[in-house]
């Protein structure tokens, strides 16, 4: 397996439940609102959605922002973060975003909000010698209801959702410059005052 593909927080308290409600209540909208955008990268359907989240003020994203010196905000743009990020993503059933790296960011902190039966799978690779081999060879990653986990999302990842029913998460973007072992320096040092 490679090393740092993600990393499980399980000494973090859960999600408080007011995201999960806000999160399933949420108007979505989808990302590539640039249609030029879209259209270059031939979507014919949204691969997600999108929300914004009241999380941006919670203590853990104030601490995250302290810790690392950044700002948070809610806006949405193009282009390498430069400051933390927090939004709902919802993948309809029957959907997924196929392999890819995320150009905005290098790492980021997710929570599933839903539990979909077992049937949506998020899958790393090495690009470099697992392309196009069978689906064994890839790591599978298994979240923990409202736990938070730390993606390397430098490292080929895709999800799909083979259920019948919508699934979210909450994402925790990190700007650009905040490497996958400096989150995760910070998640297991970090001691939440309160629940998440
Ligand atoms: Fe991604």
């Amino acid at each position: 397996m490679i090393e740092n593909c993600y990393y499980h927080a399980k000494h973090l308290p859960l999600l408080d439940k007011i995201y999960v409600d806000e999160a399933y209540n949420a108007d979505y909208y989808h990302y590539d609102i640039d249609e030029s955008l879209a259209n270059s990268r031939k979507l014919k359907i949204p691969e997600s959605l999108h929300s914004i989240t009241s999380f941006t003020k919670s203590q853990f994203c104030q601490d995250l922002a302290t810790h690392f010196n950044v700002s948070i905000t809610d806006e949405v743009s193009f282009g390498p973060f430069k400051s933390i990020k927090a939004s709902y993503i919802k993948i309809l059933p029957y959907h997924g975003v196929d392999w890819h790296t995320d150009a905005s960011r290098d790492c980021a902190i997710n929570i599933l909000l839903s539990d979909v039966d077992n049937r949506c799978v998020t899958l790393f690779r090495n690009k470099d010698t697992n392309k196009n081999v069978r689906v064994q060879e890839n790591w599978s990653l298994d979240y923990e209801l409202y736990r938070p986990v730390l993606l390397n999302t430098r490292i080929e990842h895709m999800v799909a959702n083979y259920s019948s029913k919508d699934r979210y998460i909450l994402t925790i973007g990190l700007p650009k410059h905040i490497k996958f072992d400096m989150a995760k320096n910070f998640l297991e040092n970090y001691v939440p005052s309160e629940q998440l």
